[in-house]
């Protein structure tokens, strides 16, 4: 479409700014010190909503931060397509290691570099612009509802209510979502399923109170020391997770499905030097790709107990604790396995300590279907603008609304995501390539159009 294309190039420097000030707005959805700041951030995302061409747009409340709903409704007899995404970023930490603020964005080797640059506010805000095309030269092949939440990053728990209270609202066809990424641009992607999450925090507790570890080190049992070894022990030899029943509910995949899994490009040499490791780690029997795309696993995500500030400091401690996640795979159920979890780990404490497990959020596995309309219509906007075929993909991380998607609305997600797996999403010097901001901005209004004719519109 030549009026897409033009509109695009003459708005492009402007599109990159108002993504860079989206940026500098510190949108921390898990810390409360930046309460106002992701206010500030819902308000900045309703103004864009309007001044893209949206009809209505608002800002509604939750227990929590804000949703920012807004539609365009051109013809009600055409298909509804329901853009979803998130303005709430991770926390910065460890601040030290970022080479620039993260609130700060920079443009350095054609990459923007700030926190949320990729996850989630430079990939929802690609539709926002996309919309903006469509709506500005008068060429909305579907209707189009946006609806961008504040609390995906710790775990979107007032979401949940809101799809159930707007039921009516929300009535679309579809749901698009750009919060996941691609194998590389010269092979273009899609993934087509995400897995569930278990998030268990645990403390151990051994004596009273911490105790000099001279007098008492030998005699009584080390928190820190028990943690370690509880945690060593839930995976075997063969680096399966032992916490029994973990895996009953886990669905193989055929031989020829993981043959189509295993036969996207993949690099074992290149992925080791670029995480600077020797080699790779994980579950025998499964590659790298079967690993994050198809099998559960188990990581501590953080441990503490005892002195860990400046110096040496003789101390048994009377406390350890971790954070420890399972992402799960269909068909595992997140609270059947937090249970599990919870019933394992009080089973292998020794009668010299105590402890106390705790579930956090959590979220159900999902897979997308790969020959349904709006797939092929995702698969056909990415083959006219790469020029290539996408190639489908099981991603690793959980998004876990989309399940709800599915058991709220009745609704099935193509995630057309354009992030890469190096663009340190979650880590210090998040990016996001200029390169893919402007190619999503391409690639969604043919998803809309391939979309609509689907319908036979
Ligand atoms: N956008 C990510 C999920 C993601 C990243 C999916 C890369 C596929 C590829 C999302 O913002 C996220 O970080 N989700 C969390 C779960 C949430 C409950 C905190 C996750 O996966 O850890
Ligand atoms: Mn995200
Ligand atoms: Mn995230």
């Amino acid at each position: 479409m030549q009026a897409w294309k033009e509109y695009q190039t003459q708005n492009k420097d402007r599109f990159l700014d108002e993504l860079l000030d989206l940026l500098r707005i510190p949108s921390v959805s898990a810390d409360s010190k930046y309460k106002e700041d992701v206010a500030r951030c819902a308000d900045a995302v309703k103004e864009h909503m309007l001044k893209a061409g949206c009809d209505t747009a608002e800002v509604c409340p939750t227990a929590g931060h804000p949703i920012v709903y807004g539609e365009k409704i051109i013809d009600p007899a055409l298909p509804t397509i329901l853009v979803y995404g998130h303005y709430d970023v991770q926390p910065a930490d460890p601040l030290n290691l970022w080479t620039s603020g993260p609130f700060e964005p920079v443009i350095k080797d054609g990459k923007i570099y700030a926190r949320g640059a990729c996850d989630d506010k430079g990939q929802m805000f690609m539709h926002i612009k996309a919309l903006e095309v469509m709506a500005k030269t008068n060429s909305l092949p579907c209707n189009v509802k946006v609806m961008i939440e504040g609390e995906e990053e710790v775990g979107s728990s007032n979401l949940g209510k809101f799809l159930e209270d707007n039921k009516q609202k929300l009535k679309a066809d579809v749901v698009l979502v750009s919060d996941t990424s691609m194998i590389s641009m010269e092979h273009p992607s899609i993934e087509s399923g995400l897995r569930g999450l278990a998030y268990m925090e645990v403390e151990v507790t051994g004596p009273n109170r911490d105790l000099h570890s001279g007098v008492y080190g030998g005699a009584v049992a080390n928190p820190a020391t028990i943690l370690c070894q509880m945690i060593a022990s839930m995976h075997d030899e063969n680096n399966h997770i032992t916490i029994p029943g973990f895996y009953d509910k886990v669905l193989e995949l055929t031989e020829a499905e993981r043959k189509a899994i295993n036969n996207a490009p993949f690099d074992l040499t290149e992925y080791k030097d670029e995480l600077g490791v020797q080699d790779t780690w994980g579950e025998n029997g499964y590659t790298t790709l079967e690993r994050t795309g198809i099998r559960p696993t188990l990581e501590v995500n953080g441990i503490w107990g005892g002195y860990t500030g400046e110096g040496a400091k003789t101390v048994l401690p009377s406390k350890a604790n971790a954070k420890i996640s399972m992402r799960l795979v269909p068909n595992q159920v997140s609270d059947e396995i937090s249970d599990l979890f919870k019933a394992h780990f009080e089973a292998i404490a020794p009668k010299n300590v105590t402890v106390k497990v705790t579930a956090h959020h959590g979220g159900e596995p999902v897979v997308t279907p790969t020959d349904s309309p709006a797939y092929k219509a995702a698969a056909k906007a990415i083959q006219t603008t790469f020029g290539k075929e996408p190639i489908p993909t099981r991603g690793g991380g959980s998004i876990p609304i989309v399940a709800l998607f599915e058991r709220t609305l009745g609704l099935k997600t193509v995630l057309l995501g354009f992030g890469l797996d190096n663009d340190n999403i979650h880590s210090p010097n998040e990016k996001y390539d200029v390169f893919n901001y402007y190619k999503g901005i391409e690639t969604i209004p043919y998803f809309h159009k391939y979309f609509a004719e689907s319908f036979g519109k």
